[in-house]
């Protein structure tokens, strides 16, 4: 029961900055101190507050030139795409049949899989992300993988096997019984197993089954707590397939919402070409978007409308949506999340940035009580920024008179250089060489 401390300069979201407007929806300490005890925060307040209270004999790490944050919440990624990221020259369907499936189709190899999985949550650590929510594929030893890997570094993470059974190769798909038996098996074996969640995975509309997707349903209400994690509205050819392929549906989240399909553990990455109606459905029902602005971009799928989410008080989290996305970085999404607001004619304000890719990720994935903030008794997901990682990061930090433009300098110029060290449940999982 041996408690550590870092002292730092410390900052963390407290509120939604919507509700409460960005000043009053964080803490921030100058010179901070940050006490963990048994993977858990003990006390977070002013170093000079609270170093007395410490054991003689706690160890203090200070840090004078960083800054130490919660850890990233990533609300949308595919971990067999690690490889085939940045696949050149199409947008989103011809992108899938002509790298995604190829590429996925190697995950039926588990030796494979293991080695993916792998260098994927290093990756994800050496960006300070410690959450994140993620896409398998349709090969149940894809999910195996990937939380055998997670369990090592005692990670929270949320995976699942993507459901297939239509419009992809032979090689890649199942059927309604097999996704339901598989996804069954998997989530009796790994569903809340330490800090680990099963999410139901049908990829999206198209290559599902009514069938398929009814299975998908069934699954959501035979367990406590799953998540059902999909992709909505990303391309305009989508929409329009899936218009043609389910004639009867009012749009296209209603597809999903025929099937019993949300719920407050739902998360819909992009959602991109929305009308009311479904922005209503998706804050009646405490769903979540996943807002992926590299993969927005890179795939040419078109700019979120954040505006739009927010007056219909939908959740909203950050998804790198690597491979699709860029990078796997939180600072280099929150940059291009900025830039596709001011293309929209807003600006996104830093603070909301932040919040977005830590509490706010957190309460998309309802786990707002154990990670995205730095309260006492969360769990001790943590990272440590160094704001001299970098010539150019020193001295435009140097300039900075406020947190909330040291945060948007760090999101502009800031990637995996800037992270020092990660923290899972109090246990340092990366150090920067
Ligand atoms: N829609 C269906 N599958 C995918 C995928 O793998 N990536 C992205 N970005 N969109 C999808
Ligand atoms: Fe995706």
């Amino acid at each position: 029961n041996q408690e550590f401390a870092w002292r730092s300069a410390i900052m963390h979201c407290i509120a939604d900055p919507t509700d409460v407007g960005p000043d009053n929806a964080y803490e921030y300490y100058e010179d901070g101190l940050l006490v963990v005890e048994n993977g858990r925060i003990k006390a977070l307040g002013n170093a000079s507050d609270l170093l007395f209270s410490l054991n003689a004999d706690t160890p203090i790490e200070h840090h004078p030139n960083a800054l130490i944050t919660p850890g990233f919440i990533d609300t949308h990624i595919h971990f067999p795409q690690a490889d085939m990221i940045a696949s050149y020259g199409e947008q989103l369907l011809d992108w899938l049949n002509n790298y995604t499936f190829p590429e996925e189709q190697k995950f039926a190899d588990a030796d494979y899989a293991n080695d993916v999985a792998e260098r994927f949550l290093k990756e994800l650590l050496r960006n300070g992300t410690t959450t994140a929510l993620v896409f398998g594929t349709v090969h149940k030893t894809s999910v195996e993988a990937f939380f055998t890997q997670a369990q090592r570094f005692d990670l929270r993470m949320i995976c699942g096997k993507v459901m297939m059974d239509r419009h992809a190769p032979d090689y890649l798909t199942d059927t309604p019984d097999s996704s339901y038996s598989d996804s069954k098996a998997l989530i009796e074996k790994w569903h809340q197993n330490g800090r680990l969640h099963y999410a139901v995975t049908p990829r999206f509309a198209p290559t599902s089954s009514s069938e398929q997707l009814h299975k998908a349903g069934q699954l959501l209400q035979e367990y406590e707590e799953l998540y059902l994690h999909t992709h909505l509205s990303e391309n305009q050819k989508e929409c329009e397939w899936v218009h043609d392929l389910f004639p009867e549906s009012k749009h296209y989240l209603d597809v999903y919402d025929h099937h019993q399909l949300l719920s407050e553990r739902s998360v819909f990455a992009h959602g991109i070409h929305l009308c009311d109606l479904e922005y209503e459905r998706l804050h009646e029902t405490g769903s979540a978007i996943a807002f992926c602005p590299t993969s927005n971009l890179f795939l040419g799928s078109g700019l979120f409308n954040l505006a739009k989410a927010e007056q219909h008080k939908v959740n909203v989290g950050v998804g790198t949506d690597v491979g699709g996305g860029t990078s796997f970085s939180m600072f280099a999404t929150l940059s291009e999340a900025y830039k596709v607001t001011q293309l929209r004619g807003e600006n996104l304000n830093p603070i909301k940035s932040f919040y977005m890719a830590t509490l706010g990720g957190a309460k998309a994935l309802k786990l707002q009580d154990k990670v995205g903030n730095l309260a006492v008794g969360s769990e001790a997901d943590f990272i440590i920024i160094d704001k001299q990682a970098t010539p150019l990061l020193t001295t435009r930090l140097q300039r900075s008179s406020t947190i909330q433009d040291t945060l948007f300098a760090l999101m502009v110029l800031g990637d995996d250089r800037a992270i020092q060290a990660t923290y899972a449940a109090g246990r340092c999982v990366h150090r920067r060489q």
